[in-house]
């Protein structure tokens, strides 16, 4: 019998490529897509057929994590043998401008959900993935992180995350529900929204390459991050519900990289050498070639508070889950400066 699976935040990034992976396996899936007044499907176009969609394996459901008899409801109608629980308000700068909206999607959705899968009489029967995150560590306790390294979240959106992976692990001791906790690092794509620091460093990049005369505006250039490739990712996600014990683990690169190396890297993939100029909001970025000024800080993308270095530890992951990244920093940078820069070259709007 085919499994059946259910997204939440299919819309996306990971959802997308999530949803991709599990229809190649042979799995039913359906999403949870919010209402909105501008149609937001352009990551899943490529499964989604909104003619045919009773017959395909791929469905859609209107709905939003705050909103418990909806979760329920949408569990009820699918009856799901897994539940990835991916929508969030994933920004976490955005987090601390909108810290109690952020709770309640990010913290309290993962307590509805698996509420919701209790109501339904699913503990047994109904696994579950949490979108845990590497932000838990925060200031960091020990380099690199692992599963055992004490969590310090420095934002609104990691302190929520928090709350959701407590759940989990309490659901799991209390009512033995099968769920995990995926504690991944950040993962990149050519699908990453663009205020995240990698896409916005790429598709700048693409459009100076393309002839704009825009300069790229960032906030801390010193903050190192373990970066992989989101489809490899979701793999790990999949990999983590299909044990015979639930468990949590820490998906990771295991290597490190600052903004300002991605910056050296993103201008390398289109043959710019970057030359760093100045120290802290004074500091500039400026072609080696030419010395036109590409790179500039700005205060205004700072955070309260900052996480400084996150470096992940995936030996558990690989013992048990047979999962290792592959794709490598740089190789990670060029896929998405390329697919920004065929997207300009062909007269696309970036998205
Ligand atoms: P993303 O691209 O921002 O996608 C977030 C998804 O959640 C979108 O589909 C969004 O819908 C949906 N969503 C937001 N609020 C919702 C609500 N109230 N009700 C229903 N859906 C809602 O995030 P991502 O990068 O794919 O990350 C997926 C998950 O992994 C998130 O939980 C994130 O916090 C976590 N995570 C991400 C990373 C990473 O590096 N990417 C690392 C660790 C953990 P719309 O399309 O309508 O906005
Ligand atoms: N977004 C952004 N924009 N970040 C910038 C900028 C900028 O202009 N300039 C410097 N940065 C720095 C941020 O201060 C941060 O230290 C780093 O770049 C990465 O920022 P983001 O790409 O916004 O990602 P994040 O690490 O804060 O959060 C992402 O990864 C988490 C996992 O560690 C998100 O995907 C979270 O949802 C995820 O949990």
């Amino acid at each position: 019998m085919a499994k059946t699976a259910l997204i939440t935040g299919v819309t996306g990034q990971d959802g997308s490529f999530l949803a991709e992976l599990l229809l190649e396996k042979g799995y039913s899936v359906h999403g949870v897509r919010r209402s909105s007044s501008l149609q937001n499907l352009d990551r899943i176009r490529g499964v989604f057929d909104p003619v045919h969609s009773e017959r395909s394996s791929f469905r859609l459901h209107y709905g939003d994590v705050t909103d418990a008899s909806n979760m329920r409801r949408v569990i009820d109608e699918c009856e799901p043998d897994e539940v990835y629980h991916l929508a969030a308000q994933s920004h976490v700068k955005v987090s601390f401008d909108e810290p109690e909206y952020t709770a309640n999607v990010d913290a309290l959705s993962t307590l509805r959900l698996l509420d919701a899968i209790r109501a339904v009489g699913g503990e047994k029967s109904i696994r579950f993935y949490q979108a845990s995150t590497s932000e838990l560590f925060g200031k960091v306790q020990e380099t690199p992180q692992t599963e055992t390294t004490p969590f310090y979240p420095r934002s609104p959106y990691a302190v929520a995350k928090l709350y959701a992976y407590w759940s989990v692990v309490n659901y799991r001791e209390a009512y033995g529900v099968y769920a995990c906790n995926g504690i991944l690092f950040n993962h990149e794509s050519e699908r990453r929204g663009l205020t995240f620091v990698t896409r916005k460093v790429s598709s700048v990049v693409a459009k100076i390459n393309n002839g704009s005369d825009e300069t790229l505006h960032l906030g801390n250039l010193d903050a190192k991050r373990d970066w992989g490739y989101a489809p490899e990712y979701v793999d790990a996600m999949w990999r983590m519900l299909q044990r015979d014990e639930p468990s949590d683990y820490v998906i990771a690169t295991g290597e490190t990289h600052s903004v300002r190396e991605l910056v050296e890297a993103a201008f390398a993939a289109v043959g710019i050498e970057i030359a760093w100029e100045g120290a802290g909001v004074d500091e500039v970025g400026k072609c080696k070639k030419t010395g036109r000024t590409l790179v500039k800080v700005d205060p205004w993308y700072y955070r309260p508070t900052e996480v400084d270095l996150l470096l992940g530890d995936p030996s558990k992951a690989q013992r048990e889950l047979g999962w290792t990244s592959k794709t490598k920093f740089e190789e990670l940078v060029r896929i998405m400066v390329e697919s920004d820069n065929r997207a300009i070259a062909q007269g696309q709007v970036l998205r």
